[in-house]
């Protein structure tokens, strides 16, 4: 029955419709004779969609015009909304003693592992361009691993003495720490881990200890990359409890279950033992999660929320920006510094052009500080620009 209804709707149609179409045809091949001759004018006929000004020059009528704004370097620099300093980038450096050597890490070209010498010749190259802010990541050698991670809490360890010989030789640059197990833990989880899975309130305890031992060495921030529930409130406790007031907290609030982060395990060896981290890294698919953990960790005394990783989620940065006025940090790991740096060795993407947009883009983001690998190479290019504000 519908489709006779529609047959005849068709038949119908057409009907009506076949002279006037018959028209339409001859006149489009009329005007389509000789399209040399015929071609199109925007200028002409009724409905003309470039006008003409005064003078017979092409004219479309309008009252704003963004690119007045962007006319000239001068002009643009005196709009711009957001700038991009030396100061707002944080270098990780990868630490070890496994030998004397530097050891180049083949995933991260351009990045090493680092004696505690030359450790410190980075803080200062660093601070002679006006990055001001560094954060340790220890390799820890396998026969000091265990699921307890008790090695990240002695006080002859690498990363207290390697924060110490900072604030010896730069009293000035701000050293963070990173608080997780996973760099001491045989089961290469942030955690301890019992009957397979990572407990929560236990591991924290870890934290803790891991916190205070780094505080007692000077340590300016911890930065909890753990992900454990509550594991900001306790180790303000701690802390406060320990005398450490000052010390204070970047809390990688947003830290999602990522493959760009594999770099970084190669670098330190800590790639998970069993299973991945989704039991407590965020789900990539969350948006809205990442507000009830930058809310919580606010509430718990953060002194600073992280983001991580970081061009896959500006639009957490912008989300949590939104809500919470405390200074934001976004990671640029190690995943995305490998990218770019495999595009710019094949010569397909211009490594200095498309750092500092990146860089720029976490600030657009709502981001005040940037954890980047490229920080001091990215000083380096600012400066070499004259485009620095230190
Ligand atoms: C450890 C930690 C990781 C990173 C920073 N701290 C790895 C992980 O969670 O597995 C990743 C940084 C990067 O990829 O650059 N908790």
């Amino acid at each position: 029955m519908r489709s006779v209804i529609v047959a005849l709707a068709l038949s119908s149609a057409t009907a009506l419709v076949a002279p006037s179409m018959t028209h339409k045809t001859t006149a489009l091949q009329a005007a389509t004779k000789d399209p040399a001759t015929t071609s199109y004018q925007p200028t002409e006929g009724a409905n003309a969609a470039v006008d003409t000004n005064n003078k017979g020059d092409a004219w479309v009528s309008q009252m704003q015009r963004p690119r007045r704004n962007r006319k000239s370097a001068g002009v643009r620099s005196m709009v711009r909304e957001n700038f991009l300093t030396p100061a707002n980038l944080m270098q990780p450096i990868f630490i070890h003693e496994d030998s004397d050597q530097v050891v180049p890490i083949p995933s991260m070209p351009g990045q090493s592992r680092h004696t505690l010498d030359s450790m410190v010749e980075q803080v200062k190259k660093g601070m002679a361009l006006g990055v001001k802010s560094f954060i340790l990541f220890p390799k820890v050698p396998d026969d000091l691993k265990t699921n307890f991670a008790d090695e990240c809490y002695n006080p002859d360890g690498i990363v207290p003495r390697a924060v110490a010989m900072c604030k010896a030789a730069c009293p000035e640059a701000t050293i963070c720490t990173d608080i997780a197990l996973d760099p001491y833990s045989d089961q290469g989880h942030d955690g301890i881990v019992l009957d397979g899975k990572i407990v929560n309130d236990m591991t924290i305890e870890q934290l803790c200890k891991q916190a205070v031992c780094h505080a007692r060495a000077g340590a300016d921030f911890v930065g909890p990359s753990d992900m454990m529930d509550g594991r900001v409130g306790a180790l303000r406790l701690a802390l406060d409890a320990e005398g450490h007031t000052d010390v204070g907290i970047i809390s990688y609030s947003a830290k999602y279950a990522s493959a760009f982060y594999g770099p970084f395990r190669d670098a330190l060896d800590s790639h998970p033992g069993f299973g991945d981290k989704k039991t407590y890294q965020q789900d990539p698919a969350n948006g809205r999660e990442a507000i009830i953990e930058a809310t919580l960790d606010a509430a718990e005394g953060a002194d600073m929320l992280m983001v991580k990783p970081g061009v896959p989620y500006l639009d957490v940065i912008r989300r949590i920006r939104d809500v919470v006025d405390l200074p934001i940090a976004a990671y640029h790991v190690s995943g995305e510094y490998a990218m770019i740096k495999a595009g710019a060795e094949k010569g397909w993407v211009d490594e200095k052009a498309i750092v500092l947009e990146t860089l720029m883009c976490f600030r657009r983001a709502g981001a005040d500080v940037i954890l980047t690998y490229y920080a001091t190479d990215a000083a380096q290019w600012m400066n070499d620009e004259g485009n620095v504000c230190l």
